[in-house]
């Protein structure tokens, strides 16, 4: 087999073949393949696309690159959330120490930046001390004591989505369904997740515009994940706005401990309580998403999750006492601040803030990579003073705005400017949570929420 021949396959709307799918992710992770082979192939694949039977091969080839993780010995439920990319989306931070509070356990393996869209990984990196890059064994063993421990693709575990998830966030090969489907459940599997929530976004900040593309996204994983065994319910949510009034690694870790302190912005709780509630009903906790969300907002103001999280800090290398006392003090050097310009008639409301374009002025800024070699910054990003709804009047503070350099500052400015748009009336609500999508699911009622029973 040639690496040629399967490119050429793809361009031409061919259905490639497992044995082809092995081949060539394999010699790809031994490095055999180039990556600008590999970058031809994702691109074929993006204009292309894949019947679901090669999405489902791909996914299998991804998760056998590598070993998976056993979690025999720990007990369950073994529940996770994976979000699709979104700007400002730090759900997974609180949604874990949730879960875990809850007393179910979440084996959480994510992802870096993807092209403008924030990484879970690249969030927590942002703690000092705090490690990404666990051992099989020290996964385990943090969750089975924290009821949740989260980590990355290793050369290890899943390397090939390490590799393809790299190189499609610099050429522009991110927003394709199958590849997007086969990195989410390859790690998912490799994970030992028994049941899933898919947190599948749409809008101008996320991979999938459109509402009806989201929805085939959701779709896909639904129905691949189905295939395996997974107990699955997908959420459609608005990603038009960035979520919450932080962007930025560590700004987002403060962001996500103000929520669990009961402190949260409100688009930011809803979106997190929603997903949190289907975490809840499909690890048998509650009857249904209404049960769910209760049990969460009571469990969210017992402390207990809060508590849980600066466990898991300390416990992947973060020192949780140093970390309080950073809140609202690590911030880059470098900043601006953004004022409103609504036009001649000075006062007006705000009316939109593109989440793309915020987005991409991250990157700009030094959140996310421009190349794969980039190293991100812990501390660049912005926050806002004022979202969508707002009255403004001319010179009124927007955001504040930190960069790691001087030229990502003076890049990500016009951009930061040009996401916000003003009106002379307030937008319509916002819907957030427009869909779910989910197969029927049993509950086990007969476990209820514990806050003092922990999790050990
Ligand atoms: N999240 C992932 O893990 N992979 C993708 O391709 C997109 C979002």
């Amino acid at each position: 087999m040639r690496a040629v021949d399967i490119i050429a396959g793809k361009r031409d709307g061919k259905e490639l073949s497992r044995e082809e799918l092995a081949f060539f992710i394999n010699e790809y992770v031994a490095g055999t393949i180039p990556d600008y082979q590999a970058a031809a192939w994702a691109m074929a694949v993006f204009f292309r696309g894949m019947t679901p039977e090669e999405t489902a091969a791909l996914t299998d080839v991804m998760l056998a690159s590598g070993s998976t993780i056993d979690l025999s010995g720990i007990p369950g439920p073994f529940v996770d959330k994976h979000s699709t990319g979104g700007v400002g989306d730090k759900t997974s931070l609180v949604l874990a120490p949730l879960a875990a509070a809850l007393g179910l356990r979440d084996p959480m393996m994510s992802g870096r930046a993807l092209g403008h869209t924030g990484g879970t990984l690249d969030k927590l990196d942002s703690i000092p001390g705090y490690r990404t890059n666990l051992s099989v064994e020290e996964f385990r063993a943090f969750l089975a004591k924290d009821g949740f421990a989260m980590t990355g693709q290793t050369k290890d575990v899943v390397p090939a989505d390490r590799l393809l998830y790299a190189l499609r966030d610099v050429t522009a090969t991110v927003e394709s369904i199958p590849l997007i489907t086969a990195s989410i459940l390859a790690k998912k599997a490799a994970e030992g997740a028994e049941a899933l929530v898919f947190d599948v976004k749409y809008g101008s900040g996320a991979f999938m515009k459109d509402p009806s593309e989201a929805e085939k996204l959701a779709l896909s994983l639904t129905a691949a994940g189905t295939a395996m065994g997974k107990k699955i319910i997908a959420l459609l949510t608005n990603m038009d706005e960035p979520l919450g009034n932080m962007v930025g690694n560590f700004l987002e870790v403060e962001e996500s401990l103000d929520c669990l302190e009961g402190g949260g912005p409100a688009d930011l709780m809803e979106v997190t309580l929603e997903l949190a509630a289907r975490m809840a009903v499909l690890g048998g906790r509650a009857e249904n998403a209404a049960a769910g969300r209760k049990l969460c907002e009571q469990c969210l103001a017992s402390g207990k999750p809060r508590e849980l999280f600066l466990a898991n800090v300390a416990s992947q290398g973060g020192d949780p006492k140093q970390l309080l006392e950073m809140r609202g003090r690590r911030r880059s050097p470098v900043s601006a601040e953004l004022r409103a310009r609504p036009g001649p008639s000075g006062e007006a409301y705000i009316t939109r803030i593109d989440a793309y374009k915020v987005g991409h002025a991250a990157v700009s800024l030094g959140v996310g990579r421009g190349r794969t070699e980039d190293t991100v910054s812990p501390t660049a990003g912005l926050q806002f003073h004022k979202k969508s709804g707002c009255p403004v009047r001319e010179g009124d503070l927007l955001m504040t705005v930190w960069a790691a350099s001087e030229e990502g500052l003076a890049a990500a400015l016009p951009r930061l400017e040009e996401a916000v748009e003003y009106g002379s009336a307030p937008p319509a609500a916002r819907t957030l949570v427009l869909k779910e999508i989910a197969p029927r699911t049993t509950p086990r009622p007969d476990q209820s929420f514990q806050p003092e029973a922990g999790n050990a």
